[in-house]
């Protein structure tokens, strides 16, 4: 049965960058049928940054958590489909990789709650608002797959 379509924003953080992840953590979003309709690498600044993680400014992690996400290129992307940010949050883990379930990407990756390799929208109305920080609408593809029948269910 057909939900709601969403789109959400995915990262690759710089330790996914360099670890060589980004095909793993992307071919398992992809994998599970999620649309890919935009995507760009970019180092970020530490405007945008600070921008993108206001919601924790003030908290005794932001410092470090701007510091990393600056420190290396990053891969940012929008993802499209039903319930696609609940579905990203579950494949993403839990925020502590320590405590991210086996065969999630934090899970199977990740040690370090600094270094957790992945960002997700955490609903909806956020992922409206991260998109726009990230991408202008002009890069965002507006386009269907083939296979997209066999993911969904006619409505
Ligand atoms: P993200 O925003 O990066 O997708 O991660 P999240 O939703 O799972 O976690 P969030 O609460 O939004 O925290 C953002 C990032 O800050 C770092 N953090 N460190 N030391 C700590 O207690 C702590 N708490 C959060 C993590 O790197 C987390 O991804
Ligand atoms: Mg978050």
């Amino acid at each position: 049965m057909a939900s709601t379509v969403e789109q959400t924003l995915v990262l690759v953080k710089p330790d996914g960058v360099q670890r060589g992840l980004i095909g793993p953590i992307f071919t398992r979003l992809e994998g599970r049928g999620l649309r890919i309709v935009a995507m760009k690498m970019l180092h970020m600044d530490d405007k945008m940054a600070r921008g993108h993680y206001a919601v924790h400014e003030g908290k005794p992690f932001f410092k470090g958590l701007v510091e990393f996400i600056t420190s290396g290129p990053i891969v940012a992307m929008v993802l499209e489909g039903p319930r696609a940010v609940e579905l990203v949050r579950n494949a993403m883990g839990a925020t502590d990789p320590a405590k991210a379930a086996p065969g999630t990407i934090r899970g199977d990756w990740g040690v370090d709650i600094g270094m957790n390799l992945v960002h997700g929208s955490d609903s909806a109305a956020n992922a409206r608002h991260e998109i726009d920080h990230f991408f202008d609408r002009s890069e965002i593809v507006d386009y269907e797959r083939d296979i997209d029948k066999w993911i969904v269910e006619a409505a």
